[in-house]
């Protein structure tokens, strides 16, 4: 058997690499040079259509890299969803810079694994430095404090629940599991995000356990979250943790954290803050002066991949108390022990992952790329952005906020007086279906306070105010269409 690894095994020679990177790097250049003409999303998104390119059988002989770019270009890009679109108003618009993605590039290229010290070491000590600036922009001053980066928040806040759990005196759930256990209780609001009820589901507390307060405008109410801490205390349960948001998914609502931490102080409840999408907008002078203090939290999400710039995935979770991720999932076995020892930088033991990419290489180089003054300038962009288009759903006469959230997300109702709310409702969803099906925009919607609500975020690199006018302007050819369609057309569209 041949051990040439430079003819038929092997991988490429380092120059084929040099010449298919830059063949590829050509096809992004121009992929981005001529994104303002594409769609957002594909036209026909049906299954049948998009999948039909990917059926077969695997190729028994290698495919040249030439063509697998052709093919990607020919059969994958058309079908997928331009996230990085100015356009792209859907759900959260992360977008990712083109540092970022030379980072995902260098990660892969390095392959390091961030498990322990001695198996990635600069890259822990660029992770330890990544996550304190991200705590500084965050506000976060919490010296000693255990933070980690993950791949999204979900998973964040089912490790902070996690490490509240192992908090609570009275049972080692660590040791025992649930066998014994108290019935915990965890309270959020009805705004908050589903990946609370799944961190329950995890955690064996149960659904039924999350106890769900009705927000009032879009926000928790510490007097609401007293009495059912107090009701629950009286009835046997344990308060594990409250989970307060700092920008809900449906409308970017800020719970008081200040009064909330109060109310956990108080009955001694573990308060973690879902920041994920709110936690980094601080940065942004008239944002930073109306938003609540996180410094009384336990734990705080924010996710570096929904707002500064970087892809997906890239989550940081902060816990204030030093040693409280690592007590909680630190279990070192034979083939792990590393002569460094119980070394604070192993990162296996900071969340339930073993084998983890260096994915803080990519949010280090944003940081420092843009600095904090590029990040500021490109945050406030989006919030004025936002702002613009918030005044233009003010000034008409039929569309109106849901929510005015302080973050650029803008989020509308169809309200005409001449029109139930069933009927605005369904004005709004063809609204949203033909804005959707134009092209040059997508945007997502919710339900809120009953009602259909178009939601609008701003805060993708590339968007400038062209994108948000020629948006705007679709959305007002689109009700134009809605109302004729119903048969209530009008005049002063
Ligand atoms: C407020 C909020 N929290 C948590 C999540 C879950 O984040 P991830 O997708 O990073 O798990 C989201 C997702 O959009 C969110 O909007």
């Amino acid at each position: 058997m041949s051990d040439d690894t430079t003819g038929s095994l092997g991988d490429w020679p380092p120059g084929d690499l040099r010449a298919a990177g830059g063949a590829l790097l050509d096809r992004l250049a121009a992929h981005f040079e001529s994104l303002d003409t594409q769609r957002v999303r594909p036209e026909d998104l049906s299954e049948q259509r998009i999948a039909a390119p990917f059926r077969g059988r695997l190729p028994d002989r290698g495919t040249e890299f030439g063509e697998l770019l052709e093919r990607t270009w020919r059969d994958v890009v058309p079908g997928l969803t331009q996230w990085n679109h100015p356009g792209h108003h859907a759900y959260f618009s992360n977008s990712s810079s083109a540092v970022a993605m030379l980072g995902e590039l260098f990660t892969a290229a390095f392959n390091v694994n961030v498990m322990v010290w001695e198996s990635a070491p600069a890259a822990a000590a660029v992770e330890r430095q990544t996550l304190d600036w991200l705590a500084d922009l965050c506000g976060l001053d919490w010296p000693g404090a255990d933070s980690v980066l993950v791949d999204g928040a979900s998973l964040a806040t089912c490790y902070a629940l996690c490490a509240a759990r192992d908090r609570l005196g009275g049972h080692n759930w660590r040791e025992h599991g649930a066998s014994g256990a108290p019935r915990l209780r965890v309270y959020c609001t009805d705004q908050t995000h589903s990946s609370v009820a799944k961190a329950a589901i995890a955690l064996g507390i149960g659904t039924h356990n999350l106890v769900q307060l009705q927000a009032d405008d879009g926000v928790l109410s510490p007097h609401r979250l007293l009495g059912a801490v107090l009701a629950d205390k009286a009835r046997g349960f344990t308060p594990l943790a409250v989970v307060a948001n700092l920008g809900t998914t449906n409308v970017a609502a800020i719970d008081p954290i200040g009064e909330i931490a109060e109310v956990c102080r108080a009955e001694d409840v573990w308060l973690h803050v879902d920041a994920a999408y709110g936690g980094f907008w601080r940065i942004v002078p008239s944002v930073a002066e109306a938003l609540p203090s996180l410094a009384a939290a336990d734990s705080v999400v924010a996710n570096p991949h929904k707002v500064l710039f970087c892809p997906m995935e890239a989550s940081a979770l902060f816990v204030r108390h030093p040693g409280a991720l690592r007590e909680t999932f630190s279990l070192v076995p034979e083939y792990l022990r590393t002569a460094t020892g119980e070394d604070r930088l192993d990162h296996m033991n900071y969340s339930l992952q073993l084998g983890r990419q260096f994915r803080a290489l990519k949010v280090w180089w944003v940081l420092q790329s843009f600095g904090r003054e590029g990040l500021r300038s490109r945050l406030e962009h989006a919030v004025l952005l936002a702002r613009s288009l918030a005044a233009k759903v003010d000034e008409h006469p039929r569309w109106r906020q849901a929510h005015h959230s302080l973050l650029p997300l803008v989020t509308m109702v169809y309200d005409d007086p001449a029109l139930g709310a069933d009927d605005g409702d369904r004005v709004a969803a063809e609204v949203h279906r033909l804005v959707n099906a134009e092209g040059s925009s997508a945007v997502s919607h919710t339900r809120y306070q009953g009602r259909y609500a178009l939601r609008v975020s701003i805060g993708n690199i590339h968007t400038a105010r062209r994108h948000v006018e020629s948006l705007w302007d679709s959305i007002r050819r689109a009700e134009k269409t809605a109302l004729e369609g119903a048969g209530h057309g009008r005049d002063d569209n």
